[in-house]
């Protein structure tokens, strides 16, 4: 796991951003997992920036989302997909065709996501997966409690995270309760994980996923076990950690970066 603490979100979502176009720019076909919420939004921002200023192309690109709400249409506001399109897809050259999200009304949820994993494992697997987390150390809508070796499911939301999502509602009773998720056995197959984490309301839960144990009551943890993955935040969610001066050591002082002269 490499911890990666940047001084404010702008360069934290520049960084982010620059991670991402490096996998494109080696790899054009390449499988993006996508996440949605405030803190990725700096990261669409950039990549939207490299794409109309530097012609970062994304018209071989495949992307598959972490989740969607069941029971909102796709035009709803809150919706994952009206989301996705308002802030990225809209922007960039991405073939409508290419893009994975799961559905918010589909009839038949068990049949929905067998078949996204399908699709995921059709396209070759993700190549890199983005991710924020919770309050409540979530991944996707990975709640506390969710099995380590999860698949694309339907999921109760929990109370933690209805509360921390009523702001982008009018009401709390509007935000649904369920949820189609990626599980987090399904995101630990991606062969790169890139999870941002900003604020202080997010410091208990970054500080437990990165230094606590390995548990399903924080979904986040299981970072622990994947072998190329990659947490950016910036200096609030970064204030619980302990480990922060020895991070930020390694980030000085990377194989392969310039030494001083002898
Ligand atoms: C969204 C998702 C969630 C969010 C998390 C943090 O697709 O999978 O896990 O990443 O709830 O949300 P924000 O960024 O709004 O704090």
């Amino acid at each position: 796991m490499e911890v990666i603490v940047c001084s404010a979100y702008q360069e934290m979502s520049v960084q982010a951003a620059h991670e991402v176009s490096k996998v494109l720019n080696t790899k054009p076909n390449a499988v993006l997992g996508l996440a949605t919420g405030s803190t990725p939004l700096g990261l669409y921002k950039e990549l939207v920036r490299l794409h109309k200023e530097e012609g970062l192309d994304f018209s071989q690109v495949t992307t598959f989302n972490l989740d969607e709400y069941v029971g909102l249409p796709d035009t709803h506001p809150q919706s994952y997909h009206y989301f996705m399109k308002q802030n990225f897809f809209q922007h960039i050259n991405i073939p409508p065709q290419n893009v994975h999200i799961p559905s918010g009304t589909t009839r038949n949820h068990l049949a929905f996501c067998a078949w996204y994993e399908r699709r995921i494992t059709e396209c070759g697997g993700i190549d890199l997966q983005l991710l924020g987390i919770g309050s409540d150390g979530h991944i996707a809508f990975n709640e506390p409690g969710s099995s380590l070796g999860s698949r694309t499911r339907i999921k109760t939301l929990a109370k933690e995270t209805i509360q921390d999502n009523a702001r982008f509602f009018e009401k709390k009773q509007d935000v649904p309760i369920y949820a189609i998720t990626m599980g987090v056995g399904t995101i630990l197959e991606a062969r790169k994980l890139l999870l941002l984490a900003s604020g202080k309301s997010k410091a208990a839960a970054v500080a437990a996923a990165i230094e606590g144990p390995v548990t399903s009551m924080i979904t986040a943890s299981a970072l622990q076990l994947h072998p190329n993955s990659m947490i950016f935040m910036d200096k609030e969610a970064a204030s619980q950690l302990k480990m922060r001066d020895y991070y930020q050591w390694i980030q000085d002082n990377k194989p392969g970066a310039p030494q001083p002269e002898p």
